[in-house]
């Protein structure tokens, strides 16, 4: 699949729609475990779906998402058409990623990406449990140990994670394909 930019254009944008220094790392470490779930799942398609990763949130500082949720994910793909590179394919993959939104995850990309968003920020709350913080400490038993402490990252939805199943891929390579591209980034994100 040809994206309607290219990496450096949807980096670009991610900078001009979003200065929270927690939402542009969120959005590399999205962006990273995407690429990773490419390379087993649709290796074709390595570079569209990070950037499918590196956009999901666009709209996190501009779309009135704490009155209506529902705006979350809508008001992304309408900053990608008004900013000319409007994409069916990947408009609804980051739609999708927000059910409440009224778009539901459907195919093997919108399943993958979904399933990414939350994992991100809960190998994120793992690290932190340890000394040092760092993603290189945390092991693949421990993140299924604390997947299910459900009160443990509340935030990350479990439901949500465990869609990887219906992209094609079993859990446990999620969760060690997770780790490795996190760890890939570990610098940049400050992890
Ligand atoms: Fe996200």
């Amino acid at each position: 699949m040809e994206a309607k930019l290219t990496r450096e254009q949807a980096n670009e944008l991610l900078h001009k729609y979003v200065k929270g220094e927690n939402y542009i790392t969120h959005s590399y470490a999205v962006e990273a475990i995407m690429r990773g779930l490419a390379e087993k799942l649709a290796p074709e398609d390595v570079e569209y779906w990070g950037i499918c990763g590196l956009l999901h949130d666009l709209d996190e500082e501009t779309a009135p998402w704490r009155d209506d949720f529902g705006t979350h994910g809508p008001t992304s793909a309408k900053i990608l058409r008004d900013e000319g590179f409007g994409d069916p394919v990947m408009e609804n993959a980051i739609m999708a990623h927000n059910p409440a939104c009224g778009k539901n995850p459907e195919t093997q990309l919108e399943y993958a990406l979904i399933a990414a968003d939350p994992m991100s920020g809960f190998l994120k709350a793992i690290a932190q449990i340890y000394p040092d913080k760092k993603i290189a400490s945390v092991k693949h038993k421990s993140v299924n140990k604390r997947f299910k402490e459900t009160r443990f990252a509340a935030g990350a939805n479990r439901q949500f994670m465990s869609l990887i199943e219906k992209a094609g891929m079993e859990w446990d390579e999620f969760v060690d394909v997770s780790l490795e591209a996190l760890r890939g980034i570990a610098d940049e994100i400050g992890l």
